[in-house]
Parts: C-alpha cells; sequence; structure tokens
C-alpha cells in the first residue's frame, strides 16, 4: 500500500477529530480520573470513536492501538497507533495547547505520521524519505549548537508524585544547563516544535508509543535525533526518549549522565 495513501488518510483523520476537540473546546466536559491526576474527557473518547470508525470503514483488517481503547489486534502489517488527544489535562483545563495523533506502522515501523493542533491549524506530517511538513511546507530542525542557547522541553509522568522516578533531577540540572525549559503538557506537539525549530532538545521519562509514533518520525524526517536517555537505541515501546535538533544530543546525555549520579 503506498504511504502517500496512508498518510494522507492519516492527515484527514487527524483534522477530523481535531474539529470534535474545537468544536467542544472550552465547553464543560464530563471528566473521569485514571488516577489521582490521569483524567479523560469525553472529547476524548469522542474523538476516538471518530478516528476508530474511519480507520474501521476504510481497513478494516488493520490493527490499532489507541489509548482510550483496547487494543485491536489482526494479522494485519498494518497497525494504527493513535492518541485522540494528546494534552488532555491542558484541554479540561482551557489550556490552548493540545493536539490529535495519528501514525501508522508496517511491520513495525512506522510508515506515516500525522499531528494536528486544531487551535492553531497545524498540521505537521511524514512519512519514510519523504521529508516533514507543517501545513504543507518543508520543515527542519534548528541549528542551535549550544545547549546553554537551547530552548528545551519535558514533561512529567501521572505517577510523579508517588515514582522517585521523577524527573526532578534532570529537571533541576537543565535549569542550570540550558537557556530555559517549558513543559507544555502535549508530547506529540512538543516532539513537533523540535522539528520545526520552536525547541531544541526535549527529554520525557515515561511515554507511551501514542505519545510519539507520529511526533518521531515526524522529528527524524526534519533531520532530528532520538536516542534513550542513556543514548542506547530508541523505538516507541521505550519509556525514555531523548530527541533533539542533533547538535545538542551529546551535550544532553551528559548533563543527563551527571544527574543521574
Ligand atoms: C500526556 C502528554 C504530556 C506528557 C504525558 C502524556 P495525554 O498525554 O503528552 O505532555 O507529559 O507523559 O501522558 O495523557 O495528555 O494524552
Ligand atoms: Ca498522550
Ligand atoms: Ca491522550
Amino acid at each position: 500500500m503506498e504511504h502517500r495513501e496512508l498518510l494522507a488518510f492519516a492527515e484527514e483523520t487527524a483534522r477530523g477529530a481535531g474539529e470534535i476537540l474545537r468544536r467542544n473546546y472550552g465547553r464543560r466536559q464530563t471528566i473521569r480520573f485514571k488516577g489521582e491526576i490521569n483524567l479523560v474527557t469525553d472529547v476524548d473518547r469522542e474523538s476516538e470513536e471518530y478516528i476508530l470508525g474511519r480507520i474501521r470503514r476504510r481497513y478494516p483488517d488493520h490493527g490499532v492501538l489507541s489509548e482510550e481503547s483496547p487494543e485491536r489486534t489482526s494479522p494485519s502489517p498494518y497497525r494504527w497507533i493513535v492518541d485522540p488527544l494528546d494534552g488532555t489535562t491542558n484541554y479540561a483545563h482551557g489550556y490552548p495547547c493540545f493536539c490529535v495523533s495519528v501514525a501508522v506502522e508496517r511491520d513495525g515501523k512506522v510508515v506515516a505520521g500525522a499531528v494536528f493542533d486544531p487551535l492553531l491549524e497545524e498540521s505537521f506530517t511524514a512519512s519514510p524519505g519523504e521529508g516533514a511538513y507543517r501545513n504543507g511546507e518543508r520543515i527542519r530542525v534548528s541549528n542551535t549548537r549550544e545547549l546553554r542557547k537551547s530552548l528545551l522541553a519535558t514533561g512529567f509522568a501521572y505517577d510523579v508524585r508517588t515514582s522517585s522516578d521523577n524527573n526532578f533531577d534532570y529537571f533541576r540540572a537543565f535549569v542550570f544547563t540550558g537557556q530555559a525549559i517549558r513543559r507544555d503538557g502535549s508530547a506529540a506537539l512538543d516532539l513537533c516544535y523540535l522539528a520545526c525549530g520552536r525547541f531544541d532538545g526535549f527529554w520525557e521519562l515515561k511515554l507511551r508509543p501514542w505519545d510519539t509514533a507520529a511526533g518521531l518520525l515526524i522529528l527524524k524526517e526534519a533531520g532530528g535525533v532520538a536516542s534513550r536517555l542513556d543514548g542506547g537505541p530508541y523505538d516507541i515501546h521505550q519509556p525514555d526518549l531523548l530527541a533533539t535538533n542533533g547538535q545538542i544530543h551529546g551535550r544532553m546525555i551528559e548533563v543527563l549522565r551527571e544527574a543521574k549520579k
């Protein structure tokens, strides 16, 4: 199957779901708590229903892994990986930073990824070897070479209050070594912002495949680099991710190593 066709479908799907988020944004949401600070709104579910419905109709034999539903396994080599609303806490508070992330893999390799921010109307897309785009225009990572001039992004997992593996040491270390740090609350957008040069580096400890599947391909196609925090190879099934413009990657690994001691 053509990657181009899959990408077009992924992008249309992310845009359609984004429209659901936009339409309901700012309205009172029904919120259910999956954990003390981990919530899900009825809009996460509506967005997911829309996306899964579209995939089911167009590609009935494909597998689907989506955050709010049990995985649909399939003998097909294709599997969709979906975050129907990345940035749920922001969304529930009316903080305008969230997106839809839709990716599809063939035999375990992501072959198309789309991330859509419905408020800024920014659509980030990529397929392997074809480059990364924002609203159809080619994007590239930044050219910042020094960590002290770098704008960094990170996030904290929902177990931040109960786990000692909570990112505070790393956060502290980068406060002293980077230029500034943002915690925007949408890992998929963080990766796209890195891909288009708004951020220079990003790290997080406990991500899930739906947070990174589309954003990672977009980042790589924009010339970015990804690894685990210790510099080992990263794939979307690993929890910890260090992603950068490539230039500051080695330096960030050093800081992480130092902070861990
Ligand atoms: C979360 C966001 C957040 C990140 C968390 C994710 P959700 O996803 O991407 O930025 O720090 O690790 O779980 O729950 O809003 O889909
Ligand atoms: Ca997410
Ligand atoms: Ca989500």
